[in-house]
């Protein structure tokens, strides 16, 4: 089953707004002849405006993504960016970033809601989990969770996510594979590793949503770099990744672009 790679680059709180044209343009310039690549950018949702007019007429693989918003159309909702003030701009909405989860306290409903919001507005949610146990937190930096771990935190909040979501819904969500403890500067999961954590992923939407999670593309996120990325994308279930830290310049992107290109 083919599933076109994807890489995100999540710029976090990072870049001016003159950084971060010239960056885009740069990731632009570096994608423009590549086939069988999706590079998602997600900026700081200020400078999404700008970044689309400039870049618009480029044509694909570069789509643009917020790294957050809210699941309403307007309200009284002071601070948050309604997900339809989005529509025009962006085609990816990522949703349950452990950041998110860890620093603003988003529940398992809020990332619900935002799941259900997303696809039937239209968006392509790229939803991420991984292991964030206040344990897991305490931990962090003195080892790997346990399998069993793995297991009760993900599925928890793979389900707790997907509740409502129909199979039909599916094809459009992109699951990243993203612990807290490994988002640099942590510990880094093995790329072996993370083939087995996305490899039961996979089984566990079959069982549940059949074929589709065949068309499903499963992502890897935390402390990936040039030195590492080959690595990962050598696995079967790893679609893609999500890049942080090392998105932020070309000096560090550009290898991990390149090693989608020559994969
Ligand atoms: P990192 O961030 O690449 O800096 O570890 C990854 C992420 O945003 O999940």
């Amino acid at each position: 089953m083919h599933r076109m790679p994807l890489l995100v680059a999540n710029w976090k709180m990072h870049t001016t707004a003159s950084e971060a044209l010239i960056l885009a343009r740069q990731v632009a310039d570096a994608v423009e002849h590549v086939d069988h690549l999706q590079v998602v950018l997600l900026p700081p949702v200020i400078w999404l405006p700008t970044l689309v007019e400039d870049l618009h007429h480029r044509p694909r693989p570069l789509s643009f993504g917020v790294q957050n918003f809210y699941p309403a159309s307007e309200g009284s909702f002071t601070g948050e960016i309604g997900i339809d003030m989005l529509t025009k701009l962006v085609r990816y909405l990522m949703i349950g970033h452990s950041e998110r989860r860890a620093l603003f306290h988003e529940d398992h409903q809020l990332i619900n809601q935002k799941v259900q919001a997303a696809l039937i507005g239209g968006f392509w949610p790229i939803l991420c989990i991984g292991e964030l146990t206040p344990v897991m937190l305490k931990q962090r930096g003195r080892g790997r969770p346990t399998s069993i771990e793995h297991k009760s935190d993900l599925f928890r909040q793979l389900d707790q996510a997907l509740a409502g979501i129909t199979t039909n819904q599916m094809e459009r969500l992109t699951i990243c594979y993203e612990p807290l403890w490994a988002i640099s500067p942590g510990r880094v999961v093995l790329p072996v590793e993370a083939q087995a954590v996305l490899e039961q992923l996979r089984r566990y939407l079959h069982e549940r949503f059949g074929q589709v999670a065949n068309r499903i593309r499963l992502l890897y996120g935390g402390g990936v770099t040039g030195d590492n990325a080959a690595d990962y994308l050598k696995f079967p279930d790893v679609d893609g990744l999500l890049v942080g830290t090392a998105s932020l310049s070309m000096r560090t992107f550009r290898p991990i672009l390149d090693a989608f290109i020559e994969r």
